[in-house]
């Protein structure tokens, strides 16, 4: 089978396509004939070497898969094989094939696409447990969308469209910016201008936003945060932009505001079952219409190392997803 491997922490573009032989299932595992796999940003930062946690090398990249079960090991029926599945892992999706436990393995709704799947887990879980759990976004509510045409800022913009919100998608090219209005924003803001204060101010007459959906950092999120209604909430996703915000705690006094800790993976850690109803009304709002995972574009896996390259580089564009068969 071919797989991309990463064999020394440095620059994806250097990532070379391997051949290898297919993974065996053990005992309540499964091997997945992997069709799709998401890319994140923090897959680029592994193959780099510098997020918080280092994965052992060799190792092969990508954190999000969808395909079929083509074999299961002792212990899980044969019923299950030609299933097909979604699911997360810290390494391992840019391969043909991949084994896992059949535990970490969800169905992929009905209707919804393996290209969809792939690049769905991680972002959408993301932005409902976000804006719903950690924002309490109530319908007629404005989000601020930062970072809004990366993969975890269109799916934020693409739910709190579902939960009734209104919607302004932040971005700093005028192609992100189009990418965000098509993919649902209701107003968009060029925060690469040094006074997008003011221009944010223009569009909500004043009056600040509800929610900050913050997965970018640095100097975007203080300013983001003098942003807020009375009674807002800024929900701390990512640090995209390299850089950990401080920020003058006056500013939450003074607007009756809350800061929210928003880390998906590690309430699932702590609560598992959290997720079963997470993932339930995403894929009732995705089979009604009113949510809309595909990707911006999907890539064969020749291009993952120049796809997670650009993630790096601030030129990425939507959720990129790789496709097996491409
Ligand atoms: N909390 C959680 O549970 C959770 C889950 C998944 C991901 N995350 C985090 O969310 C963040 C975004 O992930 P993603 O996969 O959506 O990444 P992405 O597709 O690359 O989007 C990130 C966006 O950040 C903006 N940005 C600003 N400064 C940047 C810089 N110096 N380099 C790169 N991008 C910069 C870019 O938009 P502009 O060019 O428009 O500024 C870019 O579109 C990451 O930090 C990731 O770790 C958190």
């Amino acid at each position: 089978m071919r797989v991309v491997r990463c064999v020394n922490y440095g620059e994806p573009r250097e990532l070379k396509i391997e051949t290898a032989d297919a993974p065996v299932p053990g005992p309540g595992e499964v091997l997945i004939a992997v069709e799709a796999a998401g890319l994140g940003y923090v897959d680029a930062l592994f193959v780099r070497g510098t997020y918080q946690v280092k994965l052992p090398l060799p190792f092969i990249p990508g954190s999000e898969i969808a395909g079929r079960i083509e074999a299961v090991g002792e212990g899980l029926s044969g019923d299950l094989i030609g299933s097909r599945v979604m699911a997360l892992s810290s390494r391992g999706a840019l391969a043909e094939k991949v084994v896992l436990p059949a535990a970490m393995c969800a169905p992929v709704p009905d209707g919804m696409s393996l290209e969809a799947a792939a690049g769905f887990l991680v972002s959408y879980c993301t932005a409902l447990y976000g804006l719903e759990n950690c924002g309490a976004l109530k319908p007629g509510e404005t989000v601020l969308v930062l970072g809004a045409a990366g993969g975890v800022g269109m799916a934020a913009i693409d739910v709190a469209k579902a939960m009734g919100a209104r919607v302004i998608a932040a971005a700093s090219s005028e192609e992100k910016r189009a990418a965000a209005k098509a993919h649902g924003a209701d107003m968009v803001l060029d925060y690469s201008e040094p006074d997008w204060r003011k221009a944010l101010d223009a569009l909500v007459e004043k009056r600040g936003v509800d929610v900050v959906y913050d997965p970018v950092g640095g100097a975007f999120s203080e300013t983001a945060f003098r942003c807020l209604a009375p009674g807002g909430r800024h929900l701390v996703v990512g640090f995209a932009n390299g850089e950990i915000p401080k920020l003058p705690l006056n500013l939450a006094l003074l607007k009756r505001a809350s800061l929210v800790g928003v880390d998906w993976g590690g309430e699932i850690r702590a609560n598992p079952k959290a997720n079963i109803p997470l993932m339930k009304k995403l894929a009732e709002w995705a089979a009604a219409g009113k949510i809309h995972p595909e990707p911006a574009a999907t890539y064969p896996l020749e291009e993952a190392g120049n796809v997670l390259q650009r993630l790096l580089e601030r030129k990425s564009v939507g959720k990129p997803v790789i496709r097996m068969d491409a």
